[in-house]
């Protein structure tokens, strides 16, 4: 950014925006929050933007102004935590149209003003960059621009979404508002979104051009590229009303389908751009404002929100609870990976994408062979979705080797195990891998249900041994569940907890144990779900009630997923440890003498391996393996409290066992690890929304009609006794 500033007035040091002139006559409108490192919008900002707008006008030393960041990013979003206090529906509508005019006010200004965008504009940021006459932006992977909105429950304002729809089409305002997605800075200058691309150094002083040329009316020239399949594709739907009915008709199908109308927000979203087709921005940011009010006091969106801050929080959270700050991450430069399956080719894929070089070890060349071009898709898919170039795509794809030797594994500095789930076999490595490695190597295992105290038996250096439990499909599963050990150093738990952030996980750190904390709690909730059928009640009621419920997936599907055999060894693991309150019904023991280990073997609770239909089909087998009557003949509630309730008392029972640090890691935990139905905000906060003395009067008539397995837990007695919550 090379043109002299020649005066500077901030307004004062504790304002967000100030304002300066350059030599060329543009002003520049910064904005920088002097209390956070990164920019939000709030009352306050927007009161400060529109004084400065104010002066602009009048300023006769200026032609027009850019506006642009003075932090790491453009701007990310509204600040969530001004929301939260907001208690009536009309207040919250009343905020968004005071944005919406201010916003306004950017584009009608008599003065140009031009958005100069780095780093991610997001939510409102995006909103105030669409708002301005033109958008400039950096062209590198940084840049970006999203609505993240619907991630917290709610719909994007200030008419950001339906200027997305002028400017790029409705299947991009809907791609855009309802996946909740960013966008690069060249996908968005290809959607026509953005302006002009163009390097950092050079940022302010395009924006400037394109200020003073419309300044002086030139109407700056049009990017032209050719015609892609895609604006063909958008020219055939777009172009008339009944292809637009159609686009609205999917976009409201689809997302019916991922929210069973748990989530109001997208169904508000599509709502608002189907009025904007009909009649227009105007009549549509009437709706907008409307929604957005609504939404803002919905308990959906608290929850969400409150979801949000718990990861934020994670993601400044070290793992180790050193209040002098004498821990300190080690750097990790290089990965191994061992075990190139699922698990560990999806740590190499996470890994590699973040950056660090990996080294990847299987059994034999057809397993080096298979694990390669696992990863090797998983790049492509991104590609395919615009999410990565196939520049930055062959740039992480080269950070992978493979081996079914032992070579290149020696430098690494953190060795991640991912092989079959067998005690012996993992502590045969770690031998290994001890003798080849630096001494300061870390080893870490993703083991999911053997604790890490008996893998490290076998180390000679026992406080280098850690778990990192990543959950399937890695590359899509937001949690990694750290394991700390009773040897494990506490500079080993901040490293590990540093590189799962770098791949770009939440992290949470529980204390070791059987089943730690996800597998343990996930163990009860299938157990009663196989307990049902076995009373008959139908695969297809017990998933379906669960689904209804907020799960992704119901039970049997997941237990198919990630193989009965796998699921069985883990609920007799945690049976062992914890006794007669986690025993598996007698019908798991049968199902495995059955061989039913799930789509792995095409043999599970569903049928696998005919042409795919939409529907999916129960295998009607697994009754006659039960010698039950399949029925059906239970109100869905029940099976929903059955199996919820059994998830939610185990996380009480490992709360009160000390495993987990706090109430917001476990709610964390079992939304983004488990699917735990995230618009209930986690087991904890369902405790709290419900009252601790109904959930125990609930859990204590199941434990007296169906016996020990419902054991409530200490903790849900003792908040039920004297009326307490998890969260404030
Ligand atoms: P998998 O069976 O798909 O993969 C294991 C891989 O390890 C195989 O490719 C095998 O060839 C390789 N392997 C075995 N011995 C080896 C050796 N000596 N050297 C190098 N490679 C070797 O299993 P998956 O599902 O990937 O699980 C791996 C681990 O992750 C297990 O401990 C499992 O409990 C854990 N886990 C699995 C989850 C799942 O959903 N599948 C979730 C979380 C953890």
């Amino acid at each position: 950014m090379t043109a002299p500033v020649v005066t500077t007035t901030a307004l004062a040091t504790t304002h967000s925006v100030s304002y300066s002139v350059r030599a060329d006559g543009v002003a520049v409108i910064s904005l920088a929050s002097p209390f956070e490192q990164d920019n939000r919008l709030d009352r306050q900002v927007v009161a400060e933007l529109l004084g400065v707008l104010g002066r602009l006008e009048t300023d006769s030393s200026c032609l027009g102004a850019v506006l642009i960041s003075a932090r790491k990013d453009f701007m990310l979003g509204t600040q969530l935590a001004s929301l939260k206090t907001i208690k009536f529906a009309s207040e919250a509508e009343l905020f968004s149209r005071d944005i919406t005019s201010a916003f306004r006010r950017l584009g009608t200004l008599s003065k140009p003003v031009v958005a100069a965008v780095h780093g991610a504009a997001l939510g409102s940021g995006f909103e105030l960059a669409l708002a301005c006459r033109a958008i400039v932006a950096v062209n590198n992977d940084a840049t970006t621009f999203g609505f993240p909105e619907v991630c917290v429950g709610l719909l994007p304002g200030a008419h950001g979404l339906l200027r997305v729809a002028e400017r790029a089409g409705l299947g991009a305002a809907l791609d855009l508002g309802l996946s909740g997605k960013p966008v690069s800075s060249a996908r968005a200058m290809v959607l026509g979104l953005v302006d002009e691309i163009c390097p950092l150094s050079v940022l302010l002083d395009v924006a400037s051009r394109w200020a003073r040329q419309f300044a002086f009316g030139i109407a700056p020239d049009p990017v032209r590229r050719l015609p892609s399949w895609e604006d063909a594709q958008s020219f055939l739907f777009e172009s008339n009303p009944i292809g637009r009915r159609l686009l609205l008709a999917r976009a409201r199908g689809e997302s019916h389908l991922k929210t069973h109308g748990h989530y109001p927000a997208p169904e508000r979203i599509v709502d608002v751009l189907e009025r904007y087709m009909k009649r227009g921005i105007d009549a549509a940011g009437e709706l907008e404002a409307k929604f957005f009010g609504e939404l803002v006091v919905s308990e959906t969106a608290h929850h969400l929100i409150a979801l949000f801050y718990a990861a934020e929080a994670q993601h400044a959270d070290s793992g180790v609870d050193v209040a002098d700050g004498t821990v300190e991450a080690h750097p990790v430069e290089h990965v191994a990976v061992l075990g190139g399956g699922v698990m560990g080719s999806g740590i190499a894929y996470v890994t590699t994408a973040s950056g660090i070089p990996v080294r990847l070890k299987e059994r034999d060349d057809a397993g080096v062979g298979r694990a390669l071009s696992y990863v090797k898709r998983l790049f492509d898919e991104r590609v395919a979705c615009h999410e990565l170039t196939w520049m930055q795509r062959d740039r992480a794809f080269s950070l992978l080797s493979a081996t079914s030797g032992l070579t290149g594994l020696g430098g690494a500095d953190v060795v991640i195990e991912a092989v079959f789930e067998d005690l012996s076999l993992k502590q045969a490595l770690l031998r290994e891998f001890e003798s080849l490695t630096k001494p300061t190597a870390i080893f870490a295992s993703n083991t999911s249900s053997i604790p890490i105290g008996r893998i490290a038996e076998a180390a000679r250096r026992p406080e280098q041994v850690v778990g990192m439990h990543y959950f399937s499909p890695v590359q899509r599963t937001e949690l990694l569940e750290v394991v700390r050990a009773e040897k494990t150093a506490p500079h080993v738990v901040a490293t590990v907890v540093a590189l799962g952030k770098r791949q770009g996980k939440t992290v949470i750190v529980v204390k070791d144990s059987v089943g730690f904390y996800t597998s343990r709690i996930l163990a009860p909730y299938l157990n009663e779900a196989v307990q049902l059928l076995s009373e008959g009640i139908t695969v297809e009621a017990i998933d379906k009630a669960l689904v209804d419920w907020g799960w992704a997936v119901g039970p049997f599907q997941l237990v198919d997923e990630l193989g009965l055999d796998l699921v069985a060894h883990v609920a007799e693991m945690v049976h062992g440890a914890f006794g007669e309150r986690l025993i598996p019904p007698d019908a798991m023991v049968r199902l495995i003498g059955d061989d039913r280990k799930g789509r792995k073997n095409s043999r599970g609770f569903y049928s696998y391996g005919y042409p795919s239909t939409p529907e999916r089909r129960v295998d009607t087998t697994v009754y006659r393996s039960l010698e039950v009557e399949p029925h059906g003949r239970l109100p869905q509630e029940e099976i929903q409290m059955r199996c919820g309730l059994q998830l939610v008392n185990e996380a009480l029972h490992a709360f009160g066992d000390g495993i987990l640090r706090s109430a917001r890691e476990g709610d964390l935990g079992a939304v983004l690890g488990l699917g735990f139905p995230r618009f209930r905000g986690g087991p904890f906060r369902y405790v709290d929304t419900l009252g601790a003395e109904e959930v125990l009067r609930r859990v204590q008539g199941y434990c007296d009609r169906l016996g020990r397995r419902w054991s409530p837990a200490p903790v849900l007695v003792d908040m039920a006794k004297k009326g307490r919550r998890f969260h404030v």
